[in-house]
């Protein structure tokens, strides 16, 4: 009889020390049928690793896989930022990462949700990062709210379910979620893959050219694969028989040499027309119209390598928006303001204090700072001073400056909302998207979509939906009630793409 041993090679196993492991499939006991004992360091040492091998899952963003390659600057934009990375020919080395926003871990990639669109650029002067999503808005224009957002989109404290009656609670309690609820319950929703979708960095940022001219800048990442979405039914259907599907998908993809790539055009705004455009053009919640802001191209970035191990490459891989090299920066948007600290804070807790020593976000550039020790310090200075000011030769900075990416504030410490600019309000965009933007098939679909999503919403929530969507576009909102109130009985509770139809 043959054995497992004839057939597997043994040579070469260690214990974590780099001393051979005796065995990977016996443990050590007291005669053969005896207790195990304790000493039994290959035992031991498995048992324990196993024990730790999860760390928190992102909080928001959790399921989502990514792949690396180049961004192209085919355009000279030497005019608006002086970004090395941005001018014309460079080339430079980059991942992404896409994701869902409200699913957890193991949760189905087709569930309706906005997608995470995570870039890092490994740049000569720094990382710079752009974590946007799918979408060139958000359901939020100041983060107090943020929190609260995430929790009514997760899971309900008692059952552990997901909540239509939580979702649409907090949506209609805060009108300003009207655009991007629009955005989410229409086709866009659903994306076929991640490779058929756009990626919008949605806030404002700054761009600051040799001259020191600062302009606003929005950016667009414009699928070459085209965009195209998916049914209520085919997302359904596939979060049952494929629940990794746009994993799957991304990861096929580049196996093949099918090599997805998007282009990049962007927006800008002169400085000092901020001021008095129609809308404020810090307010997450809306868009600046292409009418006003042609999109100007200038590069393209392509995936071609897929990570060799999804854990050390695309789950401890680390986007913050504070990461930004010299000629770029942030803006007002208040939202852009709390994501800056939100993101390592929330990476130092998930992955360690040294999460950017990690090789997926370490930068190609020395880094070099007074900042040590911490769990798992890896690369170090030695012994070279550990302050500064110091009389050793280590750097010391001392620029007193007006910030080349700043802006001037205007008026006392308040807690208040945005002042509104002419065109400002909570449904108008919302309304312009669902009458202008759509189809009238897709206008009928959403209509559909955002029924199916209203199973297990009771009063009052119920009638503020009705309310809300007669807000954004009166015959849509006439049709959501109406269509409600005709299929009682056929819905289904609890999942978001679940169709009346269906
Ligand atoms: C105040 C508002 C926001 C806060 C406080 C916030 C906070 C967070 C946190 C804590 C994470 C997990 C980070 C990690 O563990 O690595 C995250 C992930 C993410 N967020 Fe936000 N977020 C906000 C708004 C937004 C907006 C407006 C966008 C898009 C424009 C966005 C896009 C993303 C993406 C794409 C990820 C996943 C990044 C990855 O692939 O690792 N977030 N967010």
């Amino acid at each position: 009889m043959t054995t497992l041993s004839d057939h597997a090679t043994y040579a070469g196993g260690t214990h974590e020390n780099g001393a051979p492991r005796q065995s990977d499939a016996h443990s050590l006991s007291l005669g053969a049928n005896g207790p195990l004992l304790l000493h039994d360091v290959a035992l031991v040492e498995k048992l324990a690793r196993f024990d730790r091998e999860r760390i928190p899952e992102r909080s928001p963003h959790a399921k989502g896989s990514g792949a690396f390659g180049e961004f192209e600057v085919t355009e000279d934009v030497s005019a608006y930022t002086k970004a090395g990375f941005l001018q014309k020919g460079v080339k430079t080395p980059m991942m992404a990462r896409f994701s869902t926003v409200a699913g957890e871990l193991g949760s189905p990639d087709t569930w309706r949700d906005v997608r995470g669109f995570a870039l890092k650029f490994y740049t000569e002067q720094g990382n710079f990062d752009m974590v946007g999503n799918n979408t060139p808005i958000f359901f939020l224009r100041d983060p107090m709210k943020f929190p609260d957002f995430i929790h009514s989109q997760k899971r309900t404290p008692d059952s552990g379910l997901r909540s239509g009656n939580m979702q649409w609670d907090f949506w209609t309690l805060v009108p300003e979620s009207a655009h991007q609820v629009a955005y989410v319950m229409g086709p866009r929703g659903l994306p076929r893959s991640w490779r058929e979708m756009n990626g919008y960095s949605s806030h404002t940022y700054m761009w600051v050219n040799e001259a020191g001219e600062k302009f606003w800048v929005v950016y667009h990442w414009l699928s070459e694969q085209g965009v195209h979405n998916m049914t209520n039914e085919e997302a359904a259907e596939l979060a049952g028989s494929d629940s990794d599907y746009h994993r799957r998908d991304l990861f096929e993809a580049i196996e093949r040499g099918d090599f997805p790539s998007w282009r990049l055009e962007v927006q800008v705004m002169p400085y000092d027309e901020a001021k008095d455009y129609r809308f404020n053009p810090f307010d997450l919640t809306k868009t600046w119209s292409k009418k006003d802001y042609p999109r100007i191209p200038v590069g393209r970035f392509t995936l071609y390598e897929n990570p060799t191990n999804h854990f050390a490459e695309i789950e401890q891989a680390a986007f913050s928006p504070s990461n930004t090299v010299p000629g770029t920066g942030v803006s007002p948007d208040k939202m852009l303001l709390a994501r800056v600290f939100s993101y390592p804070d929330a990476q130092r807790n998930r992955l360690g204090t040294n999460f950017n020593q990690l090789p997926v976000n370490a930068p190609r550039t020395r880094t070099n700072s007074y900042d040590k020790e911490g769990a798992m310090q890896f690369h170090h200075s030695g012994a070279a001073p550990v302050y500064s000011p110091n009389s050793y030769g280590r750097p010391y900075a001392d620029e007193q400056s007006i910030s080349d990416t700043g802006w001037e504030a205007d008026g006392q410490m308040v807690r208040a909302a945005y002042t509104l600019h002419a065109e400002d309000d909570d449904f108008g965009q919302a309304h312009t998207l669902v009458r202008e933007v759509y189809t009238e098939e897709e206008r009928q679909e959403l209509v559909k979509t955002v029924v199916g999503s209203l199973a297990d919403v009771e009063e009052p929530v119920l009638s503020r939906v009705f309310w809300y969507w007669t807000q954004i576009d009166q015959e849509v909102g006439a049709a959501i009630e109406a269509a409600y109130r005709a299929g009682a009985e056929q819905r289904v509770p609890g999942n978001l793409s679940v169709d009346i139809d269906a």
